[in-house]
């Protein structure tokens, strides 16, 4: 297959992955390492859960791209304190490139020592197994892949390519597929904050609230399957502005979205 990634410098100064079929780039705002530390693992709470949880964890990692996010988590729960729960990762990708390419760069993507042995063992085997971690890749396209899972997710990282460019990513049927392969007390984060993205989630069955600002993000986007589960779930202002004629849908938004929406509870406090 033809290297369709490459690492190039971002405006802000840091090394990242650029996907040269797509004209993506993962993480471009606050470096990949930061990134994936400050959107994901830290605000999913991580350490916190994996200290309290009394059986193991499910992180499901959409997708694995150059792997920061996946090895952010990893680190974690390989640091854990005696008593922590164990991680189960599930990476889903469908092109081990970024990865591959990232491995050349380690210290740019967090994989010096270790963290590189694992990445290389997932890429051969499809699996890495530590007594604290359990990482695993789901190969293939992302919602084939989600349709065959069997694990039930506790944390997901959704990180796929822009709304913008891949609406696909980000509708109704998306959200609401991962949504049946959510715990009870599953949460979701992204660094989309577009409000298409959180009509699609709320009406495949999330409750919604604002994510952390990082970058020059001011904005990302946090769900749950529990309320009580967000920081700062949407507010009625949000929802009242959805009744504008201009509003962005997702693709499959239906038709009566808008009073799905004002029924929701999370409007109702
Ligand atoms: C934004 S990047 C993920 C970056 C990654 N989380 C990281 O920390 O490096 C999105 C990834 O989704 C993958 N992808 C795109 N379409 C996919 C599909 N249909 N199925 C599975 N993976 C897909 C791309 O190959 C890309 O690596």
């Amino acid at each position: 297959m033809a290297v369709e990634h490459q690492v190039v410098r971002t405006k802000s100064g840091h090394l990242a992955m650029l996907c040269t079929a797509d004209g993506e780039v993962m993480h471009p705002g606050v470096g990949p390492l930061a990134e994936a530390r400050d959107l994901y693992v830290v605000q999913s709470r991580l350490r916190d859960r994996l200290a309290s949880a009394d059986r193991r964890l499910t992180v499901f990692d959409v997708g694995l791209g150059a792997g920061s996010i996946a090895l952010a988590a990893r680190s974690i729960a390989e640091a854990g304190a005696p008593g922590s729960a164990s991680l189960e990762i599930v990476s889903f990708e469908r092109n081990l490139d970024a990865l591959v390419v990232a491995l050349e760069h380690p210290e740019a993507f967090g994989l010096e020592g270790e963290p590189g042995l694992a990445a290389r063992k997932l890429i051969a085997e499809g699996r890495h197994t530590t007594a604290r971690t359990d990482w695993r890749l789901a190969y293939g396209d992302v919602f084939e892949q989600l349709d065959r899972e069997t694990a039930r997710a506790d944390i997901v990282y959704w990180d796929m390519y822009s709304p913008r460019k891949h609406p696909m990513f980000w509708t109704v049927a998306a959200f609401a597929q991962i949504r049946a392969l959510a715990g009870p007390a599953c949460t979701l984060f992204t660094y989309s904050a577009s409000t298409a993205s959180r009509i699609a989630l709320l009406c495949a069955g999330w409750a919604v609230g604002l994510g952390t600002s990082i970058g020059e993000k001011w904005q990302t986007t946090a769900a749950a399957v529990r309320l009580e589960d967000l920081e700062q779930p949407l507010t009625i202002d949000w929802m009242r502005r959805l009744r504008r004629a201009d509003v962005p849908l997702p693709a499959d938004a239906p038709a009566d979205f808008l009073a799905r929406i004002e029924a929701m509870p999370q409007f109702h406090s």
